[in-house]
């Protein structure tokens, strides 16, 4: 029996209300801050990501699913989606267009990780990327839109945590400073941190374990460490939050797992769940497509893990909306009757009418009981003596009340009751 890679999973017909409804309120919000739509390949060449992402984050060292194509090329299953975005603004000469320009994407993303609850290797995020403009004010508008998509899907009790980390001129003393902090602790430290220490300090700050946490509590903070430009920028995104009402907490330790960021880094939680249970994070960065070849461009974008938004609207109980059964549905007695109905169905379909003719030869009763389970709202029911009359039987499947007319009449007569 084959089942199900670990780390995947299938999203069924009774889960997809909810994958819809969030993708409907993420459209709904694009809309609103005219973000436009792009869809990237599942797989790009292995050098984006490693590029971009880089080489010493966990994601890129341990969690790409990368092969090698019949041609000998390594190729990655894309890990996170910005370097595409950022690829496909370079290729297409997207600088040429109005500034900034704003994509978003609903997208698989495959990472190796350990799988658990809210933690796949194949999940899906909703993400969006303004590229070209170094304003604050963007970020904002970026912060904005991330907590108006969560509100929008009703979800409540999250906190927006923000940090800085500086640009290329501040973050080398700022390391140097974190670096000099951690050493005293090296013996203190984790296996991982010890490893973190030489070859990606920054990354110390998000270790787990319990070990670790008194140290990296007391650390220096990034955000103590900005060059004068940083220091104004991430002033004037706490200023532009505060004006909109949004409440950004600073936390120090905030330092994403993705090295591409400058400056403004955020998450969104759940209050009552810790780093694991982040439903979206992002910031800016603003020397990638620089990195990837293009022009030095600003940007800035953030996304959502889907999977983890599900849990939580199910968690808090949110409803969203479920399709509506079908209208009718047809039963009937007798090959000729069938022959009718299957015709029936299909005019109603036309009608725009959802029409659902019994097959396989079930017993009336049957027949009945799976209109019932579908949900319809009307059963028709012909038999022989209706086949012969040119009628159906309708049967209002809430009440039981039954009335009998010409099965010409049956496509007004439900319009009627809509
Ligand atoms: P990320 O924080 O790695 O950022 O992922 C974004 C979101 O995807 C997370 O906040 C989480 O909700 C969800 N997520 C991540 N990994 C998993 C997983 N293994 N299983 C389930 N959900 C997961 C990025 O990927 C950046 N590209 C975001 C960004 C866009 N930054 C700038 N622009």
């Amino acid at each position: 029996m084959y089942k199900a890679v670990r780390g995947t999973s299938d999203i069924l017909p009774e889960e997809q209300p909810y994958w819809r409804y969030v993708e409907q309120k993420a459209a709904e919000v694009c809309r609103l801050y005219d973000y436009r739509r792009i869809d990237s390949p599942t797989f790009e060449e292995t050098g984006l990501f490693t590029r971009s992402v880089g080489q010493g984050t966990d994601i890129v060292e341990k969690e790409m699913y990368t092969f090698d194509d019949k041609g000998r090329k390594s190729m990655t299953l894309r890990p996170e989606g910005t370097a595409s975005v950022c690829r496909a603004y370079i290729e297409h000469g997207m600088a040429n267009l109005p500034q900034p320009v704003k994509l978003y994407y609903l997208a698989s993303i495959f990472r190796y990780e350990r799988p658990q609850a809210g933690r796949l290797r194949e999940h899906h995020q909703f993400g969006c990327e303004a590229i070209g403009d170094d304003d604050p004010a963007l970020d904002a508008e970026v912060i904005d839109m991330a907590w108006r998509f969560f509100a929008s899907l009703g979800l409540t009790g999250l906190t927006v945590q923000l940090n800085s980390i500086g640009c290329k001129n501040c973050r080398p003393a700022y390391l140097a400073a974190l670096t000099d902090y951690y050493s005293k602790y090296a013996n203190d430290l984790c296996p991982d941190c010890r490893d973190r220490l030489s070859r990606n300090p920054l990354r110390l700050l998000d270790c787990k374990q319990p070990g670790c946490q008194p140290v990296a509590g007391a650390a220096p903070g990034s955000a103590d460490h900005l060059c004068g430009d940083c220091a104004e920028h991430f002033a004037r995104l706490r200023g532009y939050l505060e004006a909109l009402g949004i409440p950004g907490n600073v936390n120090h330790r905030l330092v994403r797992g993705l090295d591409y960021y400058t400056r403004t880094v955020f998450e969104v939680q759940p209050e009552d769940g810790g780093g694991q249970s982040t439903i979206g994070g992002g910031g800016r960065y603003d020397d990638l497509i620089a990195e990837l070849g293009g022009r030095p461009t600003p940007a800035i974008g953030f996304a959502a893990g889907i999977e983890r938004i599900v849990l939580n609207l199910k968690k808090q109980n949110v409803a969203v909306p479920v399709p509506t059964p079908p209208l009718v549905f047809l039963a009937s007695v007798g090959e000729a009757a069938k022959e009718t109905a299957l015709k029936l169905a299909a005019d109603l379909r036309g009608d725009g009418c959802g029409a659902i003719a019994a097959t396989g030869g079930k017993s009336l009763k049957a027949q009945m009981r799976q209109a019932n389970s579908l949900g319809a709202r009307y059963a028709a029911i012909i038999g022989e003596d209706e086949v012969k009359a040119g009628t159906v039987t309708l049967r209002d499947m809430a009440s039981a009340s039954q009335e009998t007319l010409p099965a010409a009449r049956l496509a007004a007569r439900l319009r009627e009751a809509l």
